[in-house]
This record gives C-alpha cells, structure tokens and sequence, in this order.
C-alpha cells in the first residue's frame, strides 16, 4: 500500500541538505509570482518552504498542502510567523477549495504519484481549484535521464561533515517507473526510504492534462522561461483550464 508521507517523513530531518535553498529557488519563486502577482497560490507538496517561502516574500499568499506531518514541522520552524498556511494530507485525494490564482507542483512532485490515473486526478483536483484565468504549473525533468538506463545507477551526495547519502536508482522502462533507495549513512545504522517516481514524457503530459480538463498555455526549460530544445533536462509547464474556446 502507497504511503504519501513516508518519503517526507522518512527525509525530513537531510531535506533541506539535499535541496538547500539557492539563487534558482528565489528565480523560481520570481518566475511563478510574475503569473500572478500578489495572487493566491496553492502548492502540492510544498515540503520545508523552498519555494513557498520566497513566493511568500514576495506577497504571493501561499497555501501549501503535504502529507509529510515532519516536514511540515520543518516547515513551521522556518516560517514561526505563520506566514504560509498548511494543510496535512494527500494532495491525490483533496486540495483546499481556493479559489487561486496559481496551482503549483514542482520539483517532480507528480510523478511521485505513483499510477498513471492518480497523476491524471492530481491534475484535474488542480484545475478545479484554479480562479477565472488561474493557471496550474507543473515542474518535471525530461525521462531520458532514467529511461536511457539499463543498470542501476548510483549517486553519492555528501549532506554534512560526516553524512553522505548514496542514491541508487532502478529503472523499470515499462510501467515508466524509477525506484531511487535514499541510503543516509552518518556513522549509525543506515536508514533507507524508497523513492517512487512514475515518470511520463511531455506529451503524455499534456494528454494527461487534456483528460483532466486542462490545456497547456506554455513551456519553459527553465525558471528563466528558457524554450524548450531537444537536450532540456527539465520541464516546466504551464497548464489553463480548457472551457472548450480558443
Ligand atoms: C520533492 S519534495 C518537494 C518539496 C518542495 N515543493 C520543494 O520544491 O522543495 C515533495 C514533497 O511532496 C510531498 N508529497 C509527496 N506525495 C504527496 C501526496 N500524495 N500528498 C501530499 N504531499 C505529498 C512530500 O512529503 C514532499 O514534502
């Protein structure tokens, strides 16, 4: 049985080692407020406040949902004034009723949402809760990176003075799944939290969408709204609500 909040809880304690916050989280939050400047945003899984925060900074009004109730501790003790509001659970079955001005899934978020149909309802709960003219963005990477792989990849991230994670990533190319085993080792008994990533292409993508009501506005390579070559290694997409005119 799927767990949304293992992998939040199981990392809690390394996240904000493994994606620290750097100059492209305050770019991204600058790239996503410009949709909607001082808007209302909804972010699924909004973890420790990486981009939620900046966004916050800069007077978007930021509600964040995730399943992870010690990430979200994590989170509250980078925001002690309150300034994002939160709701524990899974975003796959519920969002807070909005309406907002922006609909956010980053960092690869859906594809942690294991089955092709969950992914599908993910993004049709997003754009049910997107106000006249909102727009839902999804950040993904490209697929190549794990479908080209036919072993077990390995990468090692030094996350403190005396703690390295070991990444080891299985590919399985016909349901487009990747299982990464996060191993932390800090001198204790090494702790290991798996990792499910149902990836999809952009086209399945923007087919995806198209069942969940949605149509694709635009997409970036980048937080600096970079076009999309043949070699991007990431997406992200910017998604509207498709009410059937042009
Ligand atoms: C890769 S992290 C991204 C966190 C943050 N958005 C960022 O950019 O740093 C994914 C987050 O989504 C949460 N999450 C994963 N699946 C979820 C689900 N079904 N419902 C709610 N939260 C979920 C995890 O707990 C984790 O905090």
């Amino acid at each position: 049985m799927f767990d949304p909040s293992a992998y939040g809880d199981g990392l809690a304690s390394v996240y904000d080692r493994l994606y620290p916050h750097t100059p492209e989280a305050d770019q991204a939050a600058r790239f996503i407020a410009g949709h909607a400047p001082g808007g209302r945003l909804l972010e699924l899984g909004v973890g420790t406040g990486r981009l939620a925060l900046p966004l916050a900074e800069l007077g978007m009004r930021v509600h964040g949902v995730d399943a992870s109730a010690q990430i979200l501790a994590k989170l509250k003790e980078r925001d002690p004034e309150g300034k994002i509001t939160t709701t524990l659970g899974d975003f796959t079955a519920d969002l807070p009723e909005g309406p907002f001005d922006i609909v956010l899934i980053g960092l690869n978020t859906l594809f942690m949402v294991p089955d092709r149909d969950k992914q599908i309802e993910t993004l049709r709960l997003m754009g049910s809760r997107l106000g006249e003219g909102g727009v839902a963005i999804v950040e993904t990477y490209d697929p190549w990176y794990y479908h080209r792989l036919t072993e077990p990849r390995v990468d090692v991230h030094h996350i403190g003075e005396k703690e390295i994670m070991i990444d080891t990533s299985y590919v399985s190319r016909s349901t487009q799944t990747v299982y990464i085993v996060h191993t932390t080792i800090d001198g204790g008994i090494p702790e290991k939290i798996v990792e499910i990533s149902r990836y999809a292409w952009p086209s399945e993508l923007d087919l995806m969408a198209r069942i969940a009501g949605l149509r694709l506005r635009a997409r970036y390579s980048d937080w600096e709204g970079g076009p999309v070559r043949d070699d991007a290694l990431r997406h992200i997409s910017i998604f509207e609500v498709d009410n059937g005119g042009e």
